[in-house]
């Protein structure tokens, strides 16, 4: 059966069968041809979407407003300071009001749980651009990202390195289990992702022939992977635990001698930004936290502005499929 998004909300890629998801990146990959061609379909033409930010962005942001513009939609940032979300105004009340003026609405923040409200009551496609527990947006740009570099996804060997039970973490699991990979999520016993989750990942992995591993054993976690990605060692929202994560982390940073102890030649670096690798920010400057070195993130094995620039192209397949077209 032809696969139909329209009207669906994109709140964790749980929901999504491996054959949507693959639909969501051939559509992805196709708008990105089609952009380099300079044809733009305007497949959003009169639409209008909104856009509202708990918590900062560069590329999840920046990506929904270009996408948008590139298929002739209107895009509406709604910052936390500009609305009435969760201060003057419930979720729900929020969510049938905006549902009322606009064609669509992203949500980055907090709470997975906010997300969900306003997907249950916006009566328009919900798309989650990062809760604390899940960001699948990014998750299609890294699938696209791998399958560029190596042609394929299925059989792919992809570690995770670092926090192993944030967003990424959660998120990649699922993604990569869905299409069949082998994900191995390699962090300290007290970073490791939450038992129902891994359990839920395992069982896609039966239908899936993908594998999981959670482990804390970095040489046995990275030997034979294709792929090394890594994530900030704190999360936005939990900036106060940074000195803790270094002390906790630093074994797990990123370097050259974990990108030789995969044994492959070929290895890709990805992470999905913003990164600490060198101290060149302010934030850098003063946290030192470094998960991975300047080295990697410079070298020939890193494709993250390639990663970067895929947000663009798959969250505007997220949105051409879930809108419709004119
Ligand atoms: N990777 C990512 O979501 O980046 P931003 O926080 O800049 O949106
Ligand atoms: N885990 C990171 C991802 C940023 C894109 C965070 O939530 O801050």
């Amino acid at each position: 059966m032809a696969v139909n998004l329209i009207g669906r909300n994109f709140l964790t890629l749980k929901d999504f069968t491996p054959e949507e998801i693959r639909y969501l990146l051939d559509l992805a990959s196709n708008l990105k041809k089609l952009k380099y061609a300079g044809i733009k379909p305007r497949n959003l033409e009169g639409k209008s979407i909104a856009l509202i930010f708990e918590k900062a962005s560069t590329r999840t942001r920046c990506a929904f407003v270009v996408a948008a513009v590139d298929e002739g939609a209107h895009p509406e940032y709604l910052g936390k300071d500009d609305i009435q979300l969760g201060k003057k105004e419930t979720v729900k009340d929020t969510a049938r009001v905006l549902g009322r003026m606009f064609d669509g609405i992203q949500f980055r923040g907090f709470k997975h749980e906010t997300v969900e409200e306003l997907a249950k009551y916006a009566g328009v496609p919900v798309w989650n651009g990062l809760t604390d527990q899940y960001h699948p947006t990014q998750i299609l740009a890294d699938l696209l990202t791998i399958e560029e570099y190596f042609g394929t996804l299925k059989g792919i060997s992809f570690a995770y390195v670092g926090d192993g039970r944030n967003n990424m973490a959660n998120s990649l699991m699922i993604g990569c289990a869905k299409m069949g990979m082998d994900c191995r999520i390699v962090s300290p016993k007290s970073l490791f992702p939450e038992k129902k989750l891994v359990e839920l990942v395992k069982d896609i992995c039966k239908e899936t022939g993908g594998s999981i591993t959670v482990t804390d054993d970095i040489n046995k976690g990275v030997k034979g992977a294709d792929v090394l990605y890594t994530d900030v060692w704190a999360s936005m929202g939990e900036e106060d635990q940074m000195q803790a994560r270094i002390k906790l982390l630093s074994p797990y940073q990123v370097n050259m001698k974990m990108v030789k102890a995969t044994g492959k030649e070929k290895t890709l670096f990805l992470h999905c930004l913003p990164a600490f690798h060198n101290n060149d920010t302010t934030v850098s400057k003063e946290v030192g936290a470094m998960e991975v070195t300047e080295e990697v993130f410079e070298s020939k094995f890193s494709r993250v502005f390639d990663q970067a620039e895929n947000r663009l192209h798959t969250i505007k397949a997220v949105m051409v499929a879930t809108l419709g077209t004119k």
